[in-house]
């Protein structure tokens, strides 16, 4: 991520100046150079006017709390200095900036090339009786009380300052901590009071939000590192399910369904938006029904976290309020969210303690449950060979079940099509499945394309370790095409099939497949041998 920062200061006051250009592909930038900020200076170039952009940006600063916004209508030398221009400019700013919760908006006209208000009033636009930008800047009221805000301090570090206690490492977020104040720990509600504050330059009786300090409780307790000590009086929440506001900064479009990572301030988990509620048009903000969301795109979600995590809402808390996405592939920081409340489901939808477990069913069919993912191209091979595998494993007296994409479309996953979100909740929902066939004991053979990394990783986190078993069917695209069993190769390559996998949708090669066939000059009862021998292995293993 790339934005310069600047450092200067006045007389009056100190700045940081995060300098984000604003072009499409930076929203990324943006978004994080914003993410902290008072005020955000927003650039309209005086012979454009408002654009999509400057619309894009303000909804943006104002999703990321910034509350005081400059509209600097710059180049105004060159539409000679108008009055006209500017309250035409300052009039549309108002119309679409009027609902975004802004508490001071100032439009000033400047020429930045010949510095007209910038750091001191101009003589050529004598119609303008507003402060200059430096005036503005150094006078506008912003403080950011965070100091005032109940106590939370993520735990960055859990370390040991002196031999009889541990000590939790962290920067304080928000509020204020004093010798003998007591604090929770937000994940286990365990309460303790602090013993000493050690810092770098010695110990402190107080300390404050934007400072680094160890704390040392009174009581042995279990602080985990991705954990937040919050006053015990005002608790953030603690929860698996939650409504957020998503900014999408990747080309590759956000995907519910798709596991991807979360990282808060003191945490990371795997999470997965559940469901995308609406998308909002930037121009109109208007909400809009959405299935993804496209680079730049801003929607409100349902998110599940495979651990439960510690936040507050992103009004209350700016810090303890926001996240970011990740992609698991790519590593590439791909969204930003800001988490809007829990929801309630997640409190109040438990699991259901069951007295017979995986084990007892499992033992009672004796054998170990496995989860065989096949995939590969369409006409690869995978259901001939999960086919022939499973006679043999029946004719051994294992109780096996498979779920083969053709079939399943026919049913359970009837609504979906072959686009990249349909296909990404298809193994989802199918990955599902055969989690529970697992549990009740199963050998599942699980015939899919699935062409994705993500959604066959998704699937291998849902099982057992190591109970699923990627078996690529590797088969080369001509041999399929060739072979054209249900005339579908036919079919996309004259066009008539959209988004046809090897054709005009990607399929990702496994990179580490327990088990990899290459299918051709083989016969598909050799190949099933083969995954057989495999498991034979695996269950004397046990
Ligand atoms: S997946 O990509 O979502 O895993 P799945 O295995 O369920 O696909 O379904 C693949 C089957 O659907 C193929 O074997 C083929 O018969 C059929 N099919 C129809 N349209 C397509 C398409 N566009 N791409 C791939 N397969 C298709």
């Amino acid at each position: 991520i790339d934005v310069a920062y600047r450092f200067f200061a006045t007389d009056k006051r100190k700045f940081i100046v995060a300098d984000t250009p604003g072009h499409e592909e930076y929203t990324r930038n943006m978004a994080t150079g914003a993410s902290t900020a008072d005020l955000a200076i927003v650039l309209v170039d005086s012979r454009q006017g408002i654009l999509t952009q400057t619309r894009r940006h303000s909804f943006i600063a104002s999703l990321l709390g910034i509350r005081h916004i400059v509209v600097a209508i710059n180049k105004i030398d060159l539409m000679d200095y108008s009055e006209a221009v500017y309250d035409e400019i300052v009039a549309d700013y108002m119309a679409f900036a009027k609902d975004l919760g802004f508490e001071t908006i100032v439009p000033i006209p400047i020429s930045a090339r010949y510095g007209d208000n910038v750091t001191a009033p101009s003589a050529n636009m004598p119609w303008y009786k507003g402060p200059h930008l430096l005036e503005h800047l150094e006078t506008v009221p912003v403080e950011t009380d965070l100091a005032e805000k109940p106590f939370r301090m993520p735990v960055q570090l859990v370390t040991r300052p002196n031999l009889d206690f541990r000590g939790f490492a962290g920067e304080i977020a928000s509020g204020r901590i004093a010798v003998g104040d007591r604090v929770t720990v937000a994940k286990s509600g365990q309460t303790s009071a602090i013993r000493q504050i050690a810092t770098m330059d010695g110990d402190l009786e107080r300390a404050e939000a934007g400072q680094a300090v160890t704390l040392v409780l009174e009581d042995e307790i279990e602080v985990s590192r991705g954990n937040i000590l919050v006053a015990p009086d005002a608790r953030p929440d603690v929860a698996d399910q939650f409504q957020a506001k998503v900014i999408w900064f990747d080309a590759d479009p956000m995907l519910p369904g798709r596991s991807y990572i979360l990282r808060t301030e003191a945490d990371q988990t795997p999470a997965t938006i559940t469901a995308l509620k609406y998308q909002v048009d930037v121009n109109s903000f208007a909400h809009e029904a959405a299935k993804s969301l496209d680079m730049n795109a801003v929607g409100v979600c349902n998110l599940s976290t495979q651990q439960p995590i510690v936040f507050d809402a992103y009004t209350a808390n700016r810090i303890t309020g926001n996240f970011v996405i990740i992609d698991r592939i790519s590593n590439r920081t791909v969204g930003a969210g800001m988490i809007d409340f829990a929801l309630r489901r997640a409190q109040n939808v438990h699991w259901q303690a069951i007295d017979i477990n995986r084990q007892a069913r499992a033992d009672l069919k004796a054998q170990k449950p496995a989860v065989l993912w096949f995939t590969g191209l369409s006409g690869s091979g995978k259901s001939t060979v999960a086919n022939a595998l499973e006679k043999m494993l029946h004719a051994r007296g294992k109780h096996t079940y498979m779920l083969d994409g053709d079939n399943i479309r026919h049913g359970l996953n009837r609504d979906l099509g072959f686009t990249a979100e349909d296909r990404v909740e298809n193994i989802r929902r199918v990955a599902e499945v055969a989690r529970l066939m697992a549990d009740a004991g199963l050998i599942v053979l699980v015939s899919f394309i699935s062409p994705f990394r993500s959604e066959r990783r998704l699937a291998r986190e849902m099982m057992e370790d190591g109970e699923f078993i990627e078996v690529f069917v590797d088969t080369p695209i001509e041999i399929c095409a060739e072979r054209d069993p249900k005339g579908l190769y036919k079919k996309a390559m004259a066009g008539e099939i959209a988004n046809f996998t090897g054709i005009s949708s990607p399929y990702e090669r496994p990179e580490d497949p327990e088990i990899h066939l290459e299918t051709v000059g083989q016969e598909p009862f050799e190949l099933a041998g083969r995954i057989e021998e495999f498991l034979t292995a695996r269950q004397g293993e046990s």
